[in-house]
């Protein structure tokens, strides 16, 4: 085990590592996006050098794009892949059915299109991801920003008819202006602290006018990998009803990670 890596690193690397698993040659990946799926990048990126691993990567984010083409991963369009064999990535989120949360990093519209058009979604995660209840995180919503603040006032207005505790929501900031995300669009984080019917909840946001998307995954992972601090993960799929264990042993990660910024 490597003594360069906080827990927290360690618990997402061995996820990202263990998730690696799932990648063989001639496959179509999708690429998440965060701290998380960074670590995956980097892994794949070492067996494509090392090991001769071939496969296309479509990135969820332009950042991601930067760091697959620098590891050595062949990048693609979703377009060009058209349909992908599986998408590994992060989260903000998961519950006990692995319906999610994502879009802290910016990504979610970009992400759930990727991960919509693939046969499986691996979600990598370390042990503070896992909720009860989906709702603590605040949830981001992507809307266009052509009148994003009658937008905010009308998801304020639903929220009330909604199964959530909390009804405020805030535009994303970047410094002094707002966040742009890779579609030119804004964000809102809404405060809901619990979401009674996550299911409900996505369809009715999606109905409100200037909302493009919203950050939960439902029905869309088909396994999580969590990682621990020890080196430890559990392997859940959610179709297959099983939880498998198993401890990542690892040596030296200083000469690959080193320079991981994220
Ligand atoms: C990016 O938009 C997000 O969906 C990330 O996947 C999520 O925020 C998890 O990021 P970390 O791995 O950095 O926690």
């Amino acid at each position: 085990m490597s003594e360069n890596l906080s827990p927290i690193d360690t618990a997402k690397f061995v996820a990202a590592k263990r998730a690696c698993e799932f990648v063989e040659s001639g496959m179509r990946v999708g690429l998440g996006t965060g701290s998380t799926a960074a670590w995956l990048v980097r892994c794949l990126g070492e067996m494509v050098r090392e090991d001769g691993l071939e496969i296309v990567g479509v990135p969820t984010s332009t950042r991601t794009a930067e760091l697959a083409r620098d590891v050595g991963i062949k990048v693609v369009s979703l377009d060009e892949a058209k349909w992908l064999d599986v998408t590994i990535d992060g989260t903000d989120e998961f519950d006990a059915e692995l319906n999610l949360i994502k879009g802290g990093g910016g990504a979610l519209l970009q992400e759930k299109i990727v991960a919509t058009a693939s046969d499986r979604m691996i979600v990598i995660a370390d042990k503070t991801k896992q909720v009860e209840t989906l709702g603590g995180f605040p949830l981001p919503v992507e809307v266009v920003p052509f009148g994003w603040q009658t937008t905010k006032a009308l998801i304020e207005e639903t929220l009330s008819s909604l199964e959530v505790l909390g009804d405020s929501s805030s535009l994303r900031m970047n410094g002094d202006a707002a966040y742009v995300t890779d579609e030119g669009n804004y964000i809102l984080d809404l405060h809901l602290g619990r979401i009674g019917n996550a299911r409900q909840f996505g369809m009715v946001i999606n109905q409100i006018p200037g909302v493009v998307e919203n950050g939960l995954f439902i029905d869309i992972c088909d396994v999580v990998v969590i990682g621990h601090g020890d080196g430890r993960v559990e392997v859940k799929d959610i179709t297959a009803g099983t939880t498998e264990q198993e401890v990542i042993e690892f040596l030296d990660t200083e000469n690959l990670f080193s320079d991981m910024a994220e």
